[in-house]
């Protein structure tokens, strides 16, 4: 076991379009979390360009950095060890995380970390979760009192407290100790995964449950988003919509995939009696010819030739404009498209959860911003008695502090990297 004199981790995360720098002090503290963002770089393309990633990641890479220390209020030499995402991602873009991390490390004679960048996503609520545990002693603790009687408030089984659904704290720091497994959606852009989650003897063990067989919710989203004439990422811009349209408008379906990818044999490790399977690619087809058929092309290209003008148009800021930019009919798409990913990925999740008996949701990835997952998966956890977390929403997308929170129990059990380490864009979590 390491001494580590204050637990403090320098986080670096650059697996694809977010060059970020944190430091977070024994996997709790968060003393700050710096996130360039390429989001402006790559929307001319309608999705992220590999080599423009690399090249900014490597631009941005030391003044992020060094942003992350001063916002501490911490030098180099302060730190205990250096953590950086190994993978899975974009190769070069992980490469430069990667070798400046190598370099730091070696050239401050610290420990360098190597943390999966799933499991990053895992611990950006599990950070959240001891950081509110952390502020809220005085809570009873222990798993029984995270189960909810029927008349309890469904905010008191909602183990995050900084969600926009402004969630009261409990006292998830025993029910993460109790050794019990937890169920981790991770929905993003790139992957939409589930794992139980387990800690034995201070280390987080992952079983990889369920995965997407086709596209991820968080690229669906986009493409959908792109194919209906909106801005790059989609998942806010359609996040922002769907309140305007009715969700029940487009009938979508979800065909039954597990049969076909056993039939393919492309189940890979998962136990075919056990697993979840999701399919994203039908549905983002099934959108694509409804625009057809309702001849909504001449719509969605005057949509995307308003949009070319507003480059740095943003949902938050620039929702009324890009409403008025859609008809009745596009609004009642995306509503009904995002309710069906919605619905998918919820049913699923809390399947899956009863299946393996899991104490406790924790859904993390871009796509856990979305407002209707948040507030349906909210619902049905208080319907099942299950404690859910989701990150704060500057959590959920990419960032570092997930990453340097991941690295902390590893730092704890001397679990170190060594000069061999490189990136794996393929990398895999748990078995
Ligand atoms: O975790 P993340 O930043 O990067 C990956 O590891 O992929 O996730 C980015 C993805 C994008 O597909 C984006 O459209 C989606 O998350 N996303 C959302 C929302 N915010 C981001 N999808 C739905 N609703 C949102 N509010
Ligand atoms: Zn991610």
């Amino acid at each position: 076991m390491t001494a580590a004199r204050q637990g403090l981790i320098l986080g670096i995360e650059s697996s694809c379009d977010e060059t970020a720098a944190a430091v977070v002090r024994e996997g709790r503290e968060t003393l700050s979390n710096v996130v360039a963002s390429q989001i402006a770089l790559h929307a001319p393309f309608g999705g992220v360009v590999p080599e423009l990633a690399s090249r900014e990641h490597l631009r941005a890479v030391v003044p992020v950095v060094e942003a992350a220390l001063a916002e501490a209020g911490v030098g180099f030499g302060d730190l205990d060890a250096v953590a950086v995402t190994e993978g899975p991602g974009l190769p070069g873009a992980l490469l430069v995380g990667v070798s400046y991390a190598k370099a730091l490390a070696f050239g401050l004679g610290k420990p360098l970390i190597a943390v999966n960048h799933l499991e990053g996503h895992i611990h950006a609520v599990l950070l959240e979760v001891l950081a509110n545990t952390a502020a809220s002693q005085k809570q009873v603790s222990g798993l029984a009192s995270q189960r909810v009687s029927e008349t309890d408030h469904a905010d008191d089984r909602v183990l995050g407290a900084s969600t926009h659904i402004s969630l009261r704290c409990g006292a998830p720091g025993d029910l993460l100790e109790s050794g019990q497994p937890l169920l981790a959606l991770v929905v993003s852009g790139g992957h939409t995964h589930l794992y139980l989650a387990q800690i034995q003897n201070g280390v987080w063990r992952y079983r990889n449950v369920g995965r997407t067989v086709d596209d991820a919710a968080g690229e669906a989203f986009d493409k959908v988003a792109k194919l209906l004439g909106l801005g790059y990422p989609g998942g806010p811009w359609l996040d922002a919509l769907a309140p305007f349209g009715n969700a029940g408008a487009v009938p979508f379906s979800f065909a039954q995939i597990k049969a076909k990818v056993h039939r393919r044999g492309e189940a890979g490790a998962l136990d075919p009696n056990e697993a979840t399977y999701f399919s994203f690619s039908g549905i983002k087809t099934a959108v694509l010819r409804y625009t057809q058929v309702h001849e909504m092309e001449e719509r969605i290209a005057a949509r995307r030739a308003a949009l070319a003008g507003m480059p740095e148009a943003s949902p938050k800021r620039d929702l009324e404009a890009v409403r008025a930019l859609c008809d009745r009919e596009t609004l009642d798409l995306i509503a009904s498209f995002q309710r069906a990913v919605v619905e998918d990925l919820r049913r699923k999740t809390f399947k899956a959860a009863e299946r393996f008996g899991a104490v406790g949701v924790l859904v993390s990835g871009g796509v856990a911003a979305n407002r209707e997952l948040r507030e349906r998966f909210a619902v049905e956890a208080q319907a099942q008695g299950l404690p859910i977390a989701f990150p704060s929403l500057n959590l959920s997308t990419d960032n570092a502090a997930m990453i340097a929170a991941a690295a902390w129990p590893k730092l704890v059990a001397g679990e170190f990297a060594d000069a061999a380490l490189t990136a794996d864009a393929g990398l895999k979590l748990g078995v």
